[in-house]
């Protein structure tokens, strides 16, 4: 069983599926590859796809009725993807919906070039607010050194990856990764799906990592340590 705690599900509100089908067969990949739990994460600020609160609640209503005849044991959630380029990302102050589960997480992506110091000061900014940020694709970020992520991750910053990663990249940035993840750095696999084959892509990841580093820690990766940090996030 899989925890999807970071995709792009819903249709026309950022740049996942376009038409109400697209979602459909998304949310039914999900389902076949053993995902039972979604937090729907579009990019919530509005300079990137025009995003807005009100389409959101529409479309996320629309997936929770499909999902509730069709998958019934399927748990759908509300989130966003937080992009924070500047120092005090807008969208915290314009209090749109970026946060999850208990309201003290947000999924947060930097610039593929930020650097440690961008990241920490935000990273400690959130922490101070009793806001727990959750990084995602730790991967991007080419100037974030092993004891960077390290540091990130004592100051309190959840640490993730994204399964396409692993089928993607090369031999050795993934053997790289790897050791984050047997060391204990890396918390969690997310598929960050924008159309229904990402599916099929986290599931392999999880089927390597079954063999790469076990599948208890394959577990947790995918399953129980988002179930313990988000608990039940509606
Ligand atoms: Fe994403």
């Amino acid at each position: 069983m899989f925890f999807d705690f970071h995709c792009h599900i819903l249709y026309g509100v950022d740049d996942g599926p376009a038409s109400p089908s697209g979602m459909f067969e998304m949310v039914k990949s999900a389902y076949f590859c053993g995902i039972r739990k979604i937090i729907v994460t579009p990019h919530c600020n509005p300079q990137l796809f025009g995003f807005s609160p009100e389409r959101l609640n529409e479309v996320y209503a629309e997936l929770t009725e499909y999902c509730k005849s069709k998958f019934p044991d399927l748990e759908i959630y509300k989130g966003a993807e937080l992009f924070a380029y500047t120092r005090f990302p807008g969208p915290i102050s314009e209090n749109l919906p970026v946060f999850i589960a208990d309201g003290k997480k947000v999924l947060t992506e930097f610039l593929p070039d930020s650097d440690f110091r961008f990241v920490s000061e935000l990273v400690t900014t959130l922490i101070s607010a009793g806001i727990t940020p959750v990084i995602a694709h730790i991967e991007r970020y080419r100037l974030l050194s092993k004891n960077n992520v390290i540091a990130l991750k004592k100051l309190g910053a959840v640490i993730t990856l994204n399964a396409s990663f692993f089928c993607k990249t090369g031999f050795f940035r993934r053997a790289k990764f790897l050791r984050l993840i047997n060391e204990g750095i890396i918390d969690m696999v997310a598929s960050d799906a924008h159309r229904p084959e990402d599916y099929g892509i986290y599931s392999d990841c999880y089927d390597f990592l079954v063999k790469k580093s076990g599948r208890q820690k394959a577990d947790q990766l995918f399953y129980m340590n988002a179930a313990r940090l988000f608990g039940d996030p509606s």
